[in-house]
């Protein structure tokens, strides 16, 4: 039985498609541990701008209305939600037209001090996996583990793809590729390996042995403590 310290955050950031999620949800169920996906935070902002007609290509007009939506995540790792206002938005925020708009809309500062706000708030006490872009590097950064998972391209387009029943590999590479450019490239908490940070490529690794590094890296914390 692995021991978890209390209070326990593990940062999980990586580049999109790199197996974050799984790899989150699969160590927060083994652990016994809670989890919060960011992503799904910013997606559920950028489904909210477009419900609302805001262009999400225009910073201020984005900056402007980003207070407004209520957004919340339920941190069970075997059955996460995302609401907004009341609405269960999980599926909805999967869609092309939100995979476009995601990275501009995250770029504007406005949008990350809000949602850093609401990520604080479900962070807590700890006792949780969260994965993003800038979770080691900003949002928790006294995170006890940290993680950079990475994967080549090909492989993130065939995992994605899949996940999204048969998508078009090729488009999904694109796509893939032109979010972590803004992602990488935005001057407000851009995508970085955190300081601390135990970089895992992911390419030759199957979930669960993605999972078993991870564990192990919690494990060895929760010896030390
Ligand atoms: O993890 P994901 O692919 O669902 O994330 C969607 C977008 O949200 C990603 O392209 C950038 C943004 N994001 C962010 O800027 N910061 C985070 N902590 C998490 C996601």
């Amino acid at each position: 039985m692995s021991s978890t310290p209390s209070g326990l955050v593990v940062a999980v950031d990586g580049t999109s498609g790199s197996g974050k999620s799984s790899t989150s949800r699969g160590v927060a169920s083994r652990l016994g541990l809670r989890y919060l996906d960011t992503g799904a935070m910013f997606r559920a902002m950028t489904w909210w701008m477009l419900r609302a007609g805001v262009d999400v290509h225009d910073a201020a007009a984005v900056a402007a209305r980003a207070a407004e939506p209520r957004i919340v995540s339920g941190t069970d790792p075997l059955a996460p939600t995302i609401a907004v206002d009341g609405t269960d938005v999980s599926v909805a925020i999967r869609s092309d037209e939100v995979n476009a708009a995601v990275s501009p809309v995250s770029a504007v500062p406005e949008v990350r001090r809000r949602l850093l706000e609401v990520q604080r708030e479900a962070i807590g006490a700890g006792g949780i996996v969260v994965e993003g872009r800038d979770i080691g590097s900003v949002v928790a950064p006294d995170a006890q583990v940290k993680v950079f998972l990475t994967a080549d391209p090909a492989a993130r387009a065939q995992r994605r793809a899949a996940e999204e029943g048969g998508a078009d590999e090729d488009a999904t590479r694109e796509s893939l590729l032109n979010r972590d450019r803004i992602d990488t490239g935005r001057a407000t908490a851009p995508l970085v390996q955190a300081d601390g940070a135990v970089h895992l490529d992911t390419t030759a690794y199957t979930l669960e042995q993605v999972i078993d590094q991870v564990v192990a890296l919690v494990t060895a914390v929760g010896e030390r403590a």
